[in-house]
């Protein structure tokens, strides 16, 4: 560990657990763990594996859609470090693979700051390992769900990253589409942007079926039944609602590959069932 690093692991302690196994469930499919098989890792079980090749039996381009999210994920972290934002706020963290958001922010920004927060057990034990040998700048991991943003907003953590009062961006890649309309999904991204100071940022990613004969595009929830939390796609203009009160980046709300794209354009970027934007807090 350098002097830099400030790795807080209290997710244990949050959660009330002492054995990480507790609810792993390898039986049943996780979302982390299927995206992680979608993105070529190996941190995922049967149960996962088999859930997930039901999803890319169902359309091949969910895979390179994951591939298009965490590129996103990538070029929308830099963009925002190379403003100068040097605070980052990322719900729904997923299993480290290549280019983390504190790997990619570092690079621009070596002493950004990083607080990730998940509600999958195994995302933190490996978030835990990743960063025990590799951190630079404060970077904390905590148990959160989404779905309770006053807890969040509660989390020591995540108060230390807001009340310096300096811009902070708030990451939900690929995460709302596990918020379900009956648990408020607008309310809770209202509550959390609210709380975020002037100049922040609201960046995001979120499933769509807009590309997809509806027949067809009804099949992928209905895979994730069986898993641990639902799919909840939505339609452009549901997804253009989270950024209410935001003045959207250009070139606004896009399908993944075509936000500020650093190569050069496929005929399937338009397909990608994935919407993606950056809104800027006045
Ligand atoms: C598809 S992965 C996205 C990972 C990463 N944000 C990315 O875009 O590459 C979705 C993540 O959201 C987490 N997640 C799902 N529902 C959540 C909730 N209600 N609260 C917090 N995290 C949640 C899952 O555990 C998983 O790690």
């Amino acid at each position: 560990m350098t002097d830099h690093q400030d790795v807080s692991l209290d997710w244990m302690s949050a959660a009330g657990e002492d054995r990480p196994s507790a609810d792993l469930r390898p039986e049943i499919p996780h979302p982390a763990r299927m995206y992680d098989y979608y993105l070529g890792g190996k941190d995922n079980f049967p149960a996962d594996r088999a859930a997930a090749e039901q999803v890319l039996a169902l359309s091949p381009l969910v895979r390179l859609s994951a591939m298009a999210n965490r590129a996103f994920l990538q070029r929308a972290v830099r963009h925002l470090a190379e403003a100068g934002v040097g605070r980052f706020l990322d719900i729904g963290t997923g299993i480290p693979t290549a280019g983390n958001t504190h790997e990619t922010a570092q690079a621009v920004l070596p002493d950004a700051r990083v607080a990730y927060l998940d509600n999958d057990p195994i995302v933190l034990v490996h978030s835990r390992a990743l960063l025990a040998g590799a951190s630079r700048g404060t970077v904390t991991v905590s148990r959160a769900d989404l779905r309770d943003p006053a807890a969040i907003l509660a989390d020591p953590d995540v108060r230390a990253l807001l009340d310096a009062g300096e811009p902070v961006a708030l990451l939900l890649f690929a995460v709302l589409h596990f918020v379900d309309g009956a648990d408020d999904p607008y309310g809770t991204v209202k509550q959390l942007v609210d709380a975020l100071p002037p100049g922040s940022y609201l960046a995001l990613s979120h499933a769509t079926g807009d590309f997809a004969d509806p027949a067809e595009a009804a099949k992928g929830p209905a895979v994730y039944r069986s898993a641990t939390a639902q799919l909840s796609m939505r339609t452009k203009d549901e997804v253009l609602r989270f950024f209410d009160g935001l003045e959207l980046l250009e070139p606004g709300l896009v399908t993944a590959p075509q936000w500020r794209p650093d190569r050069a354009a496929d005929p399937t970027d338009a397909e990608i069932g994935i919407w993606a934007g950056v809104g800027r807090k006045a």
